[in-house]
């Protein structure tokens, strides 16, 4: 997978993804980030991208054609293009459909990503117009600027590129992907602050700790994301147990 991220601050992108298993997978080529700084393709004399807004009001707006000069020297390059079609350009802003797994797991089958990033009070409508594909919001909330959100969705995309994860990892995000929380975790010691590791992990039955964290699974998104479990009830969701039993959404 082939990412690309247009902005204005190129260096918080690629140091953000360099570390721990993002940096890994970039090291070992399951993907590759390309940052493209937007200044780079300013037209003014000064190096300025940004300009008053129409109409008056606070903030600066990025020019248009910086915007559309940075995706040109990615989309020309970009195998949709050859193939006639307009390379998936995600443009980060609040104003965007929220980002949940599935989206996740849709936008981790393309070849190739362009994300853009806006800052101050945004970017020119027309040139959105001409390039962006998706509007995505990692949430309701108002960043600085979309670079961080990027960062987000690319982590979050990454994991499901084959080889990013290795086995251990891979086996750790099953669990959401029936749209349930994970079961609690625990290491040595046995005790600690008078609190004891929960037996059953201790006896070595696996069907027992398979059906056990389940169990917890369950109880824990009843607990703490009741919304996952309506969202679920409504589409008829059953639970099926690693060891054989089965929970409807609707009776949870
Ligand atoms: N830019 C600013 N706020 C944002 C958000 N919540 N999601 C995506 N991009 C943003």
């Amino acid at each position: 997978m082939d990412f690309h991220v247009l902005t204005l601050f190129p260096d918080m992108v690629r140091q953000g993804l360099n570390t721990s298993i993002i940096g890994r997978a970039i090291k070992d080529g399951h993907i590759t980030l390309n940052t493209v700084n937007i200044r780079d393709f300013s037209i003014n004399k000064h190096n300025r991208v940004d300009d008053y807004p129409y109409g008056g009001g606070a903030g600066m707006v990025i020019q248009a054609e910086p915007v559309y000069r940075a995706w040109e020297s990615v989309a020309k390059n970009s195998k949709a293009i050859k193939q006639g079609k307009k390379p998936r350009c995600i443009y980060l802003t609040p104003q965007g459909k929220v980002f949940h797994q599935t989206m996740v797991e849709e936008f981790a089958q393309e070849e190739e990503l362009i994300f853009l990033c806006g800052h101050y009070e945004g970017i020119d409508e027309r040139v959105l117009e001409e390039v962006v594909t998706d509007y995505v919001s990692i949430g309701d909330y108002v960043l600085t600027g979309g670079e961080l959100a990027s960062m987000v969705m690319i982590d979050a995309i990454s994991r499901f590129v084959p080889g990013v994860l290795n086995n251990e990892e891979s086996a750790q995000f099953e669990s959401m992907q029936d749209n349930l929380l994970e079961y609690p975790h625990y290491t040595r010691p046995e005790s600690w602050h008078e609190k004891e590791v929960p037996k059953v992990l201790l006896t070595g039955d696996h069907n027992k700790i398979e059906a056990w964290r389940w169990e917890q699974s369950l109880i824990r998104t009843k607990e703490r994301r009741p919304d996952l479990l309506e969202k679920n009830k409504s589409l008829k969701v059953a639970y099926f147990s690693p060891t054989g039993g089965t929970k409807k959404a609707a009776e949870m």
